[in-house]
Formats: C-alpha cells, sequence, structure tokens
C-alpha cells in the first residue's frame, strides 16, 4: 500500500513538474516571433539607410543607392546598381576595397568611405539592421515582374 502511495506521489509530481515546462515554453514561443523580428530589423534598417547621422559627409546611403537601392543609380562617376538577393552573392570580391568582402563588411566600407563615418562594431543591432535591410531588398523591376505574374 504505501509503494502505491510512493509511486502515486512520483507520477503526479513528474506530471506537475512536465505540465509547468509545456506552459513556459508555450509562453516563450507566444512571445517571439521570429518573422516579425525580422521584419523589426528590416524597417530600422531602411530608417536607418536614410540617416545622415551614420556619417559626417552629410550623406545617407541613399544619396547613392535611390530609392533605398531597390534601382540603378549614377552618383558622379559612380554607377550603383539595384541591390538584388546580396545576401546570396556575398562574401565575394569588392571592387573598390580591392579584397573579398562580407556584405556587413561592404556597408561599414560605404558608412566609412563615402559617409566619412565610424564603421560599426560586428556585433551593434545598426549594422544587423541595415544588413537585414539591404539583404531584403529586391530591384524595382523584379518586384514589379512579380506582382504581374
Ligand atoms: C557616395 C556614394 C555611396 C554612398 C553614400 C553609399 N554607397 Fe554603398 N556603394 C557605393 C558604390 C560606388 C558601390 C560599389 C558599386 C556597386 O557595387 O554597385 C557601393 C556598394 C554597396 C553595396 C554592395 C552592392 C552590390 O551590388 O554588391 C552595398 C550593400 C552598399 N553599397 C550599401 C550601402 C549602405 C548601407 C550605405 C549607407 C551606410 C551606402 N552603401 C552608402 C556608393 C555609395
Amino acid at each position: 500500500m504505501k509503494k502505491v502511495l510512493v509511486l502515486s506521489i512520483i507520477v503526479l509530481v513528474c506530471f506537475l513538474c512536465m505540465l509547468a515546462y509545456t506552459q513556459k515554453e508555450g509562453e516563450e514561443v507566444a512571445k517571439v516571433d521570429p518573422k516579425a523580428e525580422l521584419q523589426k530589423s528590416v524597417e530600422r534598417g531602411k530608417a536607418l539607410f536614410n540617416d545622415a547621422k551614420l556619417g559626417t559627409s552629410g550623406m545617407t546611403c541613399n544619396s547613392c543607392h535611390a530609392k533605398g537601392g531597390t534601382v540603378d543609380s549614377k552618383m558622379g562617376e559612380m554607377s550603383m546598381k539595384a541591390f538584388d538577393a546580396l545576401n546570396a552573392k556575398y562574401p565575394k570580391y569588392f571592387g573598390m576595397a580591392k579584397r573579398v568582402m562580407t556584405l556587413d563588411q561592404v556597408i561599414n566600407w560605404c558608412i566609412k568611405t563615402p559617409l566619412k563615418g565610424e564603421p560599426l562594431s560586428w556585433d551593434d543591432q545598426k549594422l544587423t539592421d541595415l544588413t537585414a535591410y539591404v539583404a531584403s531588398v529586391k530591384p524595382e523591376k523584379a518586384t514589379k515582374e512579380k506582382k504581374e505574374e
């Protein structure tokens, strides 16, 4: 009889633990929506793309990469192609810096060189947000074609 009592207490404790654990897990899943988090990062990056405070030259990323980088653009002698699925293209040789770079290193190169600003540290959320935004950009034409499909 004693054995049965001890056994049922153990089973009950296990059950309560499991219940508490699954509830906690459920709460965490409900709190964080990975897609929404990425979208928030892209939105912050889009705002930074138009923020002259990244540098000291008075320019923003958008001064050269027009319409948020969605179209080909020209700035004096420089010609910039619309961003197109860049996360899949980097790391690659970046001609302006004469070396292979990751996407965030190219962004920092643009902050340091044309914008005359301080490069962002590798774990700075601003660099993540700019990278998330840049990686999300599709050329305007491609977006239109997709809509027409
Ligand atoms: C004075 C003009 C200028 C400004 C301002 C500028 N860039 Fe650039 N950027 C360039 C040029 C020139 C290139 C190289 C040409 C190219 O790859 O289209 C380039 C390349 C890039 C690339 C790689 C494009 C590709 O297709 O591989 C990214 C990403 C980029 N810039 C992001 C940024 C971001 C983010 C900012 C703002 C922090 C910025 N740029 C500000 C001129 C500029």
